[in-house]
């Protein structure tokens, strides 16, 4: 009985002192494993379509139909196809500095960026109003006239009358949130986001004031 007991009591120390030995080699075939599965993933995973993406990506802060609710994500509903390919572009760049952006855009091919163009272009813009630059106000006024004093140019000369963009230049205004305006002409002036020289060439002719007043007012804009 006693032998039986030494033999299982040695038995176990030789287990416990091949523990560390076996867990190298477990990692090690784990890591082997690891390599086999990447290697065969492009032929096993299917392409992702722009509805997978975006809906187990993009939707958490732009909503499925591209109408964000947090006012700092902008929407993309509505928004021409061509800018959109052109921002994730630039976000994987980095010519459009972002954390949150440049992260997203690096897992992304160029092909899912055009589907997801496409996708976010069909979605129907859900309008909205501005908080107090309505029909009248200062930011009504500097987007339909510019500021003669100062030489800002009327916004509405590239971006329309109605904020409706042209396809392939200036993007769609219409109905963007305030919030998300205001950061993007302090970011343009500041030349955070560095992919737009007309914007930065603008926005540092504007006081925080007039930037307020404005990108209150393209809230509003249909
Ligand atoms: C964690 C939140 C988050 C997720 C997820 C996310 N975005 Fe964004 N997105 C943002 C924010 C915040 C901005 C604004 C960045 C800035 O201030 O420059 C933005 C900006 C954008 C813009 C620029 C829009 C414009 O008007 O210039 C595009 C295009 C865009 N996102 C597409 C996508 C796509 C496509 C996905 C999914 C692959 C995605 N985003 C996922 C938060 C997110
Ligand atoms: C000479 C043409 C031109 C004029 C005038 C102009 N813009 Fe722009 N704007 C652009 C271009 C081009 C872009 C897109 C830059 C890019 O490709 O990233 C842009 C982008 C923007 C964006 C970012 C949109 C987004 O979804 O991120 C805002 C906000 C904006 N402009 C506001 C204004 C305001 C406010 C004015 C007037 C004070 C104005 N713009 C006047 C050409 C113009």
């Amino acid at each position: 009985m006693s032998v039986n007991i030494k033999k299982m009591g040695s038995a176990l120390a030789l287990t416990l002192l091949s523990m560390n030995m076996l867990s190298v080699n477990v990692s090690q075939a784990a890591t082997k494993s690891a390599e086999v599965a990447v290697a065969a993933a492009p032929a096993v995973v299917e392409k992702r379509t722009a509805q997978q993406i975006v809906t187990t990506v993009c939707a958490a802060c732009h909503n499925v139909d591209g109408n964000s609710s947090i006012t700092l994500n902008p929407k993309l509903a509505g928004q021409h196809p061509e800018y959109i390919v052109k921002q994730l572009t630039n976000f994987k760049e980095g010519t459009r500095a972002n954390a949150i952006m440049g992260g997203m855009a690096a897992a992304l091919s160029s092909e899912d960026m055009q589907n997801l163009a496409t996708y976010f272009s069909e979605q129907k813009t859900t309008l909205d109003v501005a908080k107090t630059n309505g029909h009248g106000s200062i930011g009504e006024k500097i987007y339909r006239g510019g500021i003669q004093k100062t030489n800002v140019p009327a916004c509405a000369s590239c971006h329309g009358a109605t904020g409706a963009g042209l396809p392939k230049q200036f993007p769609r205004l219409s109905a963007q949130h305030a919030d998300y305006n205001l950061v993007q002409l302090k970011a343009f002036r500041t030349g955070e986001r560095a992919n737009a020289p007309m914007m930065t060439a603008i926005s540092v002719k504007l006081t925080d004031q007039e930037m307020a007043a404005v990108a209150d007012y393209m809230q509003g804009l249909r």
